[in-house]
């Protein structure tokens, strides 16, 4: 059972500049919400309460969130905006967060790393707060669970992205399980090829499912030429030793990460709320 999901909170957000100088990225409001909120309500959607957030310098904005507003409760109690606090204070009263800082800026494998304190030996899921994910009815990290279940290995989810964006993306290869339209065995895993080396269309999102023996195999990891610990050469190695399945979920990701995705997710937040 996945009790825990790790959300490596730790980037300086450059590409979102100036706004991400003094704010996190992860608490970026797609309308009136932080990222980070949406991933944490996607966990809490599918039964993990225990949020372990992997921070850096500057981003205490994101425990303040999370944590009750003595105050605000206060001041708001008993009058008509007091239900404007309901959507934070039920996530806050669902689940449990627990911080730790990553030292240096060494990649999301040294941020995943990080985060061993607070998981320890147990199966665990990441959810990087930018790729926003959606899906009508059961949601992505849910779809993914069910397959944990399964199968008892580390799972990413992917999606197909056009070849010559496969710079932004780890990228996967695989042969598909049988009897399955969706799910595949990975043989190779590459971090941002460049479009003539990649080894597919299958660019994995920030959605991962992940055993415990990560943490070694980040371990004994030398970083890469750009000074980081790739999550994708990590999951590489377990696949080499043992099995890791590819997802292609039901949904859509927005990439918040990127101004365009992130005014695409607030389009779409919008008019699904009848805002616009
Ligand atoms: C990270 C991962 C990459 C993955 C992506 C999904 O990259 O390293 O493998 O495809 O998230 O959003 P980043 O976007 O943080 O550079």
């Amino acid at each position: 059972m996945i009790r825990k999901c790790l959300f490596p909170a730790a980037g300086y957000g450059t590409r979102f500049l100036p706004a991400t100088k003094a704010v996190p990225k992860e608490m970026l409001p797609v309308l009136n919400k932080p990222l980070l909120q949406y991933g944490v309500e996607e966990a809490l959607a599918a039964n993990i309460s225990n949020m372990a957030i992997v921070t850096g310098r500057g981003k205490r904005s994101i425990e303040d969130h999370f944590d009750n507003a003595f105050e605000l409760e206060t001041q708001l109690k008993n009058t008509p905006k007091e239900h404007y606090l309901k959507e934070i204070t039920d996530v806050i009263n669902n689940a449990t967060f627990t911080y730790v800082r990553q030292k240096q800026m060494l990649g999301l494998g040294d941020a995943i790393l990080s985060g061993e304190p607070l998981i320890g030996n147990e199966s665990f899921a990441v959810i990087l707060a930018d790729d926003l994910c959606i899906n009508e009815d059961t949601n992505v990290l849910s779809q993914m669970l069910k397959l944990y279940d399964k199968y008892q290995c580390s799972i990413v989810a992917v999606e197909e992205i056009p070849i010559n964006e496969s710079y932004k993306y780890g990228v996967i290869n695989g042969k598909l399980i049988k009897n399955s339209n969706d799910q595949y065995l990975v043989n190779e895993m590459v971090e941002k090829p460049k479009p003539e080396n990649s080894p597919g269309n299958l660019g994995i999102i920030g959605r991962y499912i992940l055993t415990p023996d990560i943490f070694q195999i980040l371990k004994q990891m030398q970083v890469n030429n750009k000074g980081e610990l790739q999550i994708t050469d990590a999951l590489m190695q377990q696949a080499k030793i043992g099995k890791v399945i590819a997802y292609k979920f039901k949904g859509q990701r927005f990439d918040c990460g990127d101004i365009k995705g992130y005014v695409q997710a607030t389009n779409y937040f919008a008019k699904s709320k009848g805002i616009i």
